[in-house]
């Protein structure tokens, strides 16, 4: 049975980011439960793997949730999928309700109060964003002024793979074949500093010394060269889009939360918007329930996705102030938001999504994020004591060790790292030289350890392989 499904997966199937030509052949999944994915291996036997991406960043409660499933379930039993355009339904009400509630709403650095109120339905991360960017674009349209069309986005950041999305983001390696096709966007610097090899003479606090000054340095320099674009263009600039805290895709970089503190000042100064990605940071990953509530500033304009459904099912939720959306609501037609997917408020994606926060907020899982971080600044900082090892650096419950090569995303030692995990039952899969670890929230300790003690030894394993192939 498996042989056959191989087969016609290797016969008709394009996976995502998968260079079929030397990929492996894909694992077969046979079930997943709680941080588990338990696969057929080619003997047919069952193998258990601990989920430790949270299958791409989406999953928070653990895979096959009772409660999830229930009320997945209890909703199909009324309507699956209805349009949305001239339609409602009650889990899209619930959800909304619920969740607008916990989003930033105290900002302690501008005197604008803003209220995120008013939500956008989508399918997934990529559309969450190129819906804020169209709201940014035409708010300044229907308020007639229509040359503010320019984006500021920072180097380093991904926030998609459409043409849209694809335009805004700065990681070339992904991209680069369809620059042609993209539309012009104003790069700063990414706030976060671009690391050298750590030198082995200074002791720990003298390097993290180091690191600081770069940091500040990198984020001032963001700074700079965005104040510059908007004296250089007056009037011209639609808004600033950033992943807060983390620039994820782009190898788990961090930057403080001061910085996004001073870029909202400097918004306000401008008036124009902020768009907070939090695709990847919402829903607790940074040890916050959003990315933006450590700096304590609220965005014009949030992007979500991935945790929003605990994982489970697609949807990208857009939401903006009540200012912006005024500028859409008008008896002129040609005002409307002209934008919708086929499958918009899908009723079970409504249904998973609050079922999901329902658990998020009853269960308490920034509490399970807090451990999860307690565990991992106790286990991994020493391995920067190793040579191979450039950087250690955690948020919530995400663990990043970044290693000593510098051809980024294309490193060899991504593909060398994950058959290691895996061989050992753990799914991970480096960005190149960033390994990153951001198990589903609910890991039992067992799992976490386990993990965390495997991390280390293969750190030590290629530390005694003399993997500091540095090539600089
Ligand atoms: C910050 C951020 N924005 C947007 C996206 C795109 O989301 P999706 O893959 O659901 O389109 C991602 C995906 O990794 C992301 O990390």
């Amino acid at each position: 049975m498996a042989k056959e499904l191989w087969q016609i997966d290797q016969e008709h199937i394009w996976h995502p980011y998968t260079q079929h030509a030397i990929a492996d052949k894909p694992l077969l999944v046979k079930r997943a439960k709680d941080e588990f994915i338990i696969i057929e291996n080619e003997n047919g036997q069952e193998v258990k793997l601990i989920d430790g991406i949270s299958s791409w960043w989406v999953n928070i409660h653990g895979h096959c949730n009772e409660y999830i499933n229930s009320k997945i379930k209890e909703q199909l039993d009324k309507h699956e999928q209805v349009v949305f355009a001239g339609f409602t339904h009650e889990p899209a009400i619930r959800l909304i309700e619920k969740l607008l509630p916990l989003l930033p709403k105290r900002d302690l650095h501008s005197e604008k109060p803003r209220r995120l109120s008013k939500a956008f339905f989508s399918d997934n991360g990529s559309t969450a964003v190129e819906v804020a960017i169209k709201m940014a674009i035409q708010y300044w349209q229907n308020n007639g002024q229509a040359k503010r069309h320019r984006i500021i986005a920072f180097k380093d950041s991904y926030h998609g793979d459409t043409i849209g999305t694809m335009s805004i983001g700065g990681t070339p390696t992904f991209h680069q074949a369809f620059k042609k096709l993209m539309f012009p966007v104003n790069f700063v610097d990414s706030p976060s500093p671009k690391l050298v090899n750590p030198n082995q003479k200074l002791n720990l606090i003298e390097r993290q010394m180091v690191k600081e000054e770069a940091r500040e340095l990198a984020e001032q320099k963001a700074l700079e060269q965005i104040t510059i674009l908007m004296n250089h263009f007056p009037g011209e600039i639609a808004a600033i889009v950033i992943e807060p805290l983390v620039q994820a895709a782009s190898g788990m970089k961090f930057h403080r939360p001061v910085f996004l503190q001073k870029l909202r000042r400097l918004a306000d100064q401008a008036g124009i918007f902020i768009i907070a990605d939090e695709v990847f940071t919402g829903f607790g990953r940074t040890g916050s329930d959003f990315a933006c509530q450590q700096a304590a500033i609220v965005p014009d304009i949030i992007a979500l996705s991935k945790g929003i459904t605990g994982g489970y099912m697609p949807m990208g939720l857009t939401v903006c102030t009540e200012e912006i959306y005024s500028a859409f609501h008008s008896k002129s037609a040609s005002k409307t938001f002209f934008h919708g997917h086929s499958y918009t408020g899908n009723s079970l994606s409504c249904a998973a999504a609050l079922a999901s926060l329902e658990l998020y907020i009853k269960e308490d899982r920034l509490k399970d994020v807090n451990y999860i971080n307690m565990v991992m600044q106790k286990e991994l900082p020493e391995l920067i004591q190793l040579d191979c090892v450039k950087d250690v650096r955690i948020m919530g419950a995400i663990g990043v060790i970044e290693f000593n090569t510098d051809t980024g995303y294309l490193s060899e030692l991504g593909p060398k790292l994950t058959q290691a995990f895996l061989e050992r039952q753990i799914l991970l899969r480096p960005l190149g030289n960033v390994l990153y670890f951001m198990p589903p929230y609910t890991i039992s300790i067992d799992s976490l350890n386990y993990c965390l003690q495997t991390i280390k030894e293969l750190a030590q394993e290629l530390a005694e392989e003399s993997y500091n192939v540095v090539k600089q």
